[in-house]
């Protein structure tokens, strides 16, 4: 039976129970039934729903139903999301240091953002449940991913964010969307307890990723890109770490994959946090010994998060793959991000730590030159308009200036132009 557990106590809850975590204090999370078809009939039916495009078939989290929790099609609310394509640039490989690389963009989801695998799982179970209304907690992505998919399942919607504190895209999508946006003084981790005192007390429906159903939507992330590599699993997945949702959802999905006989071998996780918001870090160096919080601050703001959720999952993710986390700093994560967005794919602030990450980890010989590597992208470019600006026009000390693309004012002469045009690369 597909069920959801406690992962402290074990203990059992009905599907759509309206408890969040466990009396123990547990997280809780969704045991998936081994899928009844055999694994070759199973890859065959991706292949075709892949290429039939239906309105389910067409969602690259959907796709992949078999590997999530049961839900009659009338239930599900989609975009559809997922398809995300994997990259590969002579540019970033270069600055990576390695070139097997390719970088799987979750920011080409409908809202810009991963968060929409997490989003139509745990809104579809939401619309299921009739729940009175759907709550977050958000550095923005997941607050605009609420939005638009409440909007479509038709449930009342309320997000807390930090206020000043996330990037314009999002909130302006988040408000064009409709959810009622209520802005906290304070941080992210002061929200994400407030909301989760409000939900409980005021029965609405959490969807951050505490709400295992969100995980489960996440997964499909790893199930996409093996079936993207043709269940060849790369010898890396790196990724960047906030509240931990992904890499939570990463691990269980690997671990899936290898039980359910997809993949022998499980790639290491390496899990990239932003130097000035990186408990999770500074928990690794303690051989999670202890679990730490702290005062978050980076440019990268989608994850400055100080008390992330999802801690005792991610670890074991880590754990159970050899996985290894690390830091970058500011810097560092402006001049990947430049790298990327030069080369035309483009990212936020904080997927760019993904790319940082893979470049710290080759030149310290951790990855080596001839492994194979897939990066997680995990928003979009158009998602913090400001710090690109603030970019383009140099306000930013200490940062590699090659990639700064200043607009130029110019007068309504064509020997001007002519003139720049030799400059144009
Ligand atoms: N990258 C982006 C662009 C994000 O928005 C987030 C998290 C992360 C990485 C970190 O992922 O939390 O699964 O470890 N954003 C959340 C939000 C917290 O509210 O939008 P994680």
């Amino acid at each position: 039976m597909n069920n959801l557990q406690c992962e402290k106590c074990n203990q059992e809850f009905a599907i759509d129970t309206s408890q969040e975590v466990c009396d123990c204090g547990g997280l809780l999370e969704v045991r998936v039934d081994q899928p009844k078809l055999p694994l070759s009939d199973l890859k065959k039916l991706f292949e075709e729903r892949y290429a039939n495009r239906k309105r389910l078939e067409e969602s690259g989290v959907w796709r992949y139903r078999e590997m999530l929790p049961p839900f009659k099609d009338q239930e599900i609310v989609t975009r559809p999301e997922g398809n995300t394509p994997l990259y590969h640039h002579p540019l970033i490989s270069k600055y990576a240091g390695i070139q097997s690389f390719w970088l799987k963009h979750e920011g080409e989801n409908p809202t810009g953002s991963f968060k929409d695998r997490g989003m139509t799982v745990a809104m579809s179970r939401a619309k299921r449940k009739k729940s009175r209304a759907v709550a977050c907690a958000s550095t923005g992505n997941t607050s605009a991913s609420l939005a638009s998919y409440a909007a479509l399942a038709q449930l009342p919607a309320m997000v807390f964010v930090p206020s000043g504190k996330i990037a314009t895209g999002k909130l302006s999508q988040t408000l064009a969307y409709g959810a009622k946006t209520l802005l906290i003084r304070g941080d992210f981790d002061k929200a994400m307890s407030f909301v989760q005192e409000v939900c409980r007390k005021l029965d609405i429906e959490l969807v951050n990723s505490i709400n295992p159903f969100r995980l489960e939507g996440q997964k499909t992330i790893v199930w996409e890109l093996l079936h993207q590599r043709n269940f060849d699993p790369p010898d890396w997945i790196v990724l960047p770490a906030g509240n931990l949702g992904n890499l939570s959802a990463f691990g269980k999905a690997l671990l899936e994959a290898r039980k359910w006989g997809f993949i022998k071998q499980l790639p290491r996780l390496a899990a990239i946090q932003a130097e000035g918001a990186s408990p999770f870090f500074q928990s690794f160096a303690k051989n999670f010994s202890e679990r730490i919080s702290v005062q978050a601050k980076t440019i990268a703001t989608a994850v400055q998060i100080g008390s992330p959720i999802s801690f005792d999952r991610a670890v074991r993710s880590i754990r159970a793959t050899n996985g290894i986390v690390i830091t970058v700093n500011d810097q560092e994560i402006l001049n990947a991000k430049a790298i990327i967005d030069r080369a035309g794919i483009g990212c936020e602030p904080a997927s760019a730590c993904t790319l940082a990450g893979v470049r710290k980890l080759v030149s310290e010989n951790i990855i080596q030159a001839n492994t194979q590597v897939v990066g997680i992208l995990t928003g979009n470019l158009l998602k913090d308009p400001d710090t690109t600006l603030s970019f383009h026009n140099s306000e930013f000390k200490e940062i590699d200036d090659s990639y700064v693309n200043k607009p130029v004012e110019i007068p309504l002469d064509i020997k001007v132009v002519e003139k720049l045009l030799d400059t144009t690369a």
